[in-house]
């Protein structure tokens, strides 16, 4: 069972600070949305890594006075930001101003010695802080939940919000990774870092998938790529003569064997000396290797890969488009939540529909609009400098990383709209024949069989959703077509429902929408219905049109 993580923040920490930053200069203020990040993805991973460096995770005593806990930290030097969160216990993310202060401070830090059992002498940046005197402290930190609010909370939100848009930035807002869930991720990568430096000095564990592509739900997995890139191209040290030194290594017939060999051993160390980290199971011979565990502290589950660049280069290209336009990912959130509502996804691997498929679908509807929201990647493509070119095992992966260079869109849909005719639009499309393809935008003849075809946009001869059966792909088209219904039956309700009955996304939210058989019955009416309602709005926009034509003459 995960723990649940509750964050307790401090007020006027470094992190408002920043968050106040990252509003783009020159914009307006208009909502959380414009507080996207607008660095590039390499840059923003790059400096938020280096902060977790210099930060030290604490598990604290349950009563503790925060002025004499950050003044005992002083010692060893400034502290940039501190936050305190619940997850089974009190602990405590403290980010010194100074990489040297962690040294000070595991310097000044011993080994438990327990009377039943032996510890294992790891030294990591993952603390404990015990009380000499146990009876003087008291709690004084001021917590902030920062769970995700729970569903009658968040029916109470969207019914009271005032119009479709309000309800899905709700959503968003509600949802999406805080500032201080975020400095989690990076620590916890940073953690295990630590650890398979044992191994790979040289290694870099870096954050991907959702946790770092703006999509991330708060509880969703930490996925972790362990990249071996500088230990391998660390040879670029030029010595003089005619010779060359190699390293001598143990040669394996293939790539997957050795990532499989590399992930085995690092399975091992996290397992015996990984500090917090537990349930580790070494899933070797996946398509993609990873080993899965469950960092207790963070309470994040993890799954750590290796040789995995593509998967990082796809979260960076998810990044761009999460990042251009604010309507991206509050239509990502929205869907997303409401296929998890109707079990369309699942945290358990299946023949279901992913959440990386339902975001390429989010994304490959919006270059399909008028005009397009989201540019195809091709155009990407064509916007790259000499600095962006990149090819990962023969894939060419270029895109422009710069997002200044992107133009913004000219379309003014309203997220209602769009969510609406998101709907329609996969109600109605013909995946029988038809592949979806972000690189092109546009639809093309299916090169297999799969129910759903969703092109790889850099591996191009695969499909991200070959595992989805027709059943599935079944129930998504039907609850699009019946989500579809609902929002325009509810359209003409609206006015009329009161405040606290479930309206908009809400009522798409809800797994009382109608069934299926009260659905078909209803979308047999449907058409004559249709035609009423056409002819009552033909007749009020006539009545309007007369009645504003009076006026102003
Ligand atoms: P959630 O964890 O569900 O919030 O979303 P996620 O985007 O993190 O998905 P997931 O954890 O399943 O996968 C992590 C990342 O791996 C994704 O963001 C993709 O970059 C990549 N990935 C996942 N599934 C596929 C796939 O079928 N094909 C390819 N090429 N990449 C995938
Ligand atoms: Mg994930």
């Amino acid at each position: 069972q995960r723990p649940i993580l509750r964050l307790l923040s401090c007020p006027g920490t470094v992190a408002e600070d920043l968050r106040r930053d990252e509003q783009p200069s020159g914009s307006v203020e208009t909502g959380f949305e414009d507080k996207i990040p607008r660095k590039r993805f390499s840059e923003m991973q790059n400096e938020r890594r280096e902060q977790a460096q210099r930060t030290v995770l604490i598990r604290c005593p349950e009563k503790i006075s925060e002025n004499k806990f950050l003044k005992y930290l002083s010692q060893h030097g400034p502290i940039n930001n501190h936050f305190f969160y619940e997850s089974f216990g009190l602990y405590a993310v403290v980010e010194f101003c100074r990489k040297e202060s962690v040294g000070s401070l595991q310097n000044g830090t011993r080994t438990p010695s327990m009377a039943m059992e032996t510890a294992i002498p790891f030294r990591s940046r993952f603390l404990s802080l015990k009380l000499k005197n146990q009876t003087s402290e008291q709690s004084c930190i001021q917590l902030s939940d920062q769970l995700p609010p729970s569903n009658r909370k968040l029916c109470e939100l969207l019914c009271y919000a005032e119009s479709m848009d309000d309800q899905l930035n709700t959503l968003l807002k509600e949802f999406q990774l805080t500032e201080e869930n975020t400095k989690l991720r990076y620590l916890t990568c940073s953690l295990i870092e630590d650890i398979a430096a044992a191994y790979f000095p040289d290694c870099v564990v870096r954050p991907f998938g959702s946790s770092v592509n703006t999509f991330g739900k708060l509880g969703c997995d930490l996925d972790m790529f362990l990249d071996l890139d500088e230990t391998r191209n660390l040879s670029t040290h030029k010595t003089s003569g005619n010779f060359l030194t190699e390293f001598q290594v143990k040669n394996v017939p293939s790539e997957r064997i050795a990532t499989q060999k590399i992930l085995s051993v690092i399975g091992e160390c996290l397992d015996h000396f990984g500090p917090g980290c537990v349930g580790v199971q070494k899933i070797l011979n996946a398509r993609c290797p990873l080993v899965r565990f469950s960092h207790q502290a963070s309470g994040f589950q993890c799954d750590l890969t290796t040789n995995n660049r593509i998967a990082l280069t796809s979260s960076e290209l998810l990044y761009i488009y999460g990042t251009l336009d604010s309507r991206v990912r509050a239509l990502v959130f929205g869907i997303r939540c409401w296929a998890r509502a109707h079990s369309l996804t699942s945290s358990i691997p299946g023949a279901w529909i992913t959440n990386f498929s339902l975001t390429m679908m989010v994304i490959f509807f919006l270059q399909r609009r008028s005009p397009p929201i989201l540019p195809t990647l091709d155009s990407l493509k064509t916007l790259a400098d000499a600095e962006d070119k990149c090819t990962i095992e023969g894939n060419n992966c270029t895109f422009v990383r710069d997002l200044s260079r992107i133009k913004p869109s000219g379309n003014t849909e309203t997220l209602e709209l769009l969510l609406k005719e998101f709907f329609e639009y996969f109600g109605n499309f013909a995946f029988n024949k038809n592949s979806i393809n972000i690189r092109q935008g546009r639809e093309q003849n299916k090169p297999d069989s799969s129910p759903l075809y969703i092109q790889n946009p850099f591996e191009t001869s695969l499909n991200i959703s070959k595992n989805v059966s027709q059943s599935q792909l079944q129930k998504f088209v039907d609850l699009a077509q019946e989500s579809a219904w609902v929002l325009q039956q509810k359209d003409t309700d609206r006015l009329s429902v009161s405040n606290n009955q479930p309206w908009g996304l809400a009522a798409i939210l809800l797994p009382t929408v109608p069934n299926r058989r009260s659905f078909t019955k209803k979308k047999r009416k449907r058409s004559a219905n249709e035609s009423v309602r056409n002819l009552l709005e033909s007749l009020k926009s006539n009545r309007t049109a007369n009645f504003t034509e009076t006026n102003e003459k």
